[in-house]
């Protein structure tokens, strides 16, 4: 017998949980691109479409200096590092992409991880202890979520949620969390699901005020936000002033994988002594790393791309309110447009996809009950004519839909 000829009472129930996904309409189908990541892809089944759900903000992951850096690391470190960094895993390739990672958002230090998520788990659950309490937008990311579950378990920190941006109610947290030894506010540059952007001046202040440590995970906002796309610390002319940034190398970043901290040169190096997935994980494959770094070589050099990313956003946004649909406001190139019902969003995603167009419907639990919604991602890689073939796809489904 093999375990294809027995399914387990694990696997039964499973069964009769994804059925219900499947009733409800909520069940996610996986699609199959048979291209690389570009602002047209080549989808398994349906032939060219444009997508409009992807991180590729910049346009990277397929750029030719960024795909032959990875080629070249391939050729001369081989397929991987084969052991944990502090045992014999760590390449020159990592030390340099960490030099580039720390200037780019504008710290004294960082450390990478193989994932973003990886660093979120690992920041909490690391500086912190018994004696310390993490606060936490509530909007903030799952990866922050479950970071903070893990820290709280590992270290017995307290934990508290403030409303979405109320910062009147994290200065209320802040002030019941005096006798704290380390106050720590954790919050999205970018809320990846509203577009919306962190109040982080008065964030900072607030921080400073109630010498508390400001977190913020900066993953849909490096390579995005500011002149250079240096991340929300640029945008509000804040560079050098957050203290610890994370984010991400798998969305503007040439999009491979991959995450990193970064802050000052203690607390990376303390991650780099104490962080669970930097002991007992290997690091970043060498390729993604140097594909990473060739991705930061290139924004520095070609901060316009930032300046067309902005403007297709812009271009994108104005055109759909003119159609008369009515996204989040906001000017970043997130630009969901809010459905209500689970299934209403996905309905609209699999129609937007037979006219040729990837839009993922979110639903519940990633978004709160009641506000599902199509979120359309802008690239630097779209063109004027990608774009206007979206919005009439748009159109059409909006109108077949009642929507506009
Ligand atoms: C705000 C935010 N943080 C962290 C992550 C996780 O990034 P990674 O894919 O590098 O684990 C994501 C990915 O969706 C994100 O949107």
């Amino acid at each position: 017998m093999t375990s294809l000829d027995r399914s387990t009472s694990l696997d039964r129930t499973l069964a009769e949980d994804l059925d219900r996904f499947r009733a409800e309409g909520v069940y996610k189908r996986l699609n199959h691109l048979e291209s690389p990541q570009a602002a047209r892809v080549k989808m398994e089944g349906r032939g060219e479409v444009i997508i409009l759900s992807s991180n590729n903000y910049l346009g990277l992951s397929n750029e030719p200096a960024v795909v032959a850096a990875g080629r070249g690391a391939l050729d001369r470190y081989g397929a991987g590092t084969a052991s944990v960094r502090f045992i014999c895993g760590t390449f020159d390739v990592h030390r340099d992409l960490e030099t580039a990672c720390a200037r780019l958002v504008g710290t004294e230090a960082s450390l990478s991880f193989v994932s973003c998520w990886n660093a979120n788990e690992a920041t909490p659950a690391t500086l912190l202890t018994e004696q310390d309490i993490v606060i936490s937008d509530q909007l903030n990311h799952a990866s922050i979520i479950d970071g903070i579950r893990l820290a709280k378990a590992i270290t017995r920190c307290q934990t508290a949620v403030y409303r979405h941006s109320d910062l009147d109610h994290l200065v209320e947290l802040l002030r019941a969390a005096s006798d704290r030894r380390v106050r720590m506010v954790m919050t999205d540059g970018i809320f990846s699901m509203e577009g919306s952007i962190a109040k982080l001046p008065a964030l900072a202040a607030i921080c400073r005020e109630h010498d508390a440590v400001l977190v913020v995970d900066d993953s849909h906002a490096t390579g995005v936000l500011g002149a250079n796309g240096r991340g929300t610390a640029e945008y509000f002319g804040m560079v050098g002033e957050i203290d610890i940034i994370t984010s991400t190398l798998g969305k503007a970043l040439g999009g491979a994988a991959g995450g990193f901290v970064a802050g000052s040169a203690a607390v990376c190096d303390y991650l780099t002594q104490r962080a669970r997935p930097q002991l007992f994980s290997n690091a970043l494959p060498p390729t993604v790393a140097a594909s990473a770094l060739a991705s930061i070589e290139f924004l520095e050099a070609h901060p316009e791309r930032v300046t067309t990313l902005r403007e297709n956003a812009a271009y994108f946004r104005e055109q759909l309110l003119g159609l008369g649909f009515k996204p989040l406001a906001g000017e970043t190139p997130i630009i969901p447009v809010i459905l209500g019902e689970t299934a209403a969003a996905i309905r609209m995603s699999e129609m937007l996809l037979e006219e040729g167009v990837f839009v993922t419907g979110f639903g519940f639990p990633v978004v709160p009950q009641g506000s599902a919604r199509v979120r359309c991602q802008i690239s630097a890689a779209h063109t004027r004519a990608d774009l206007d073939e979206a919005l009439r796809a748009f159109r059409a489904v909006g109108t077949r839909l009642g929507l506009i």
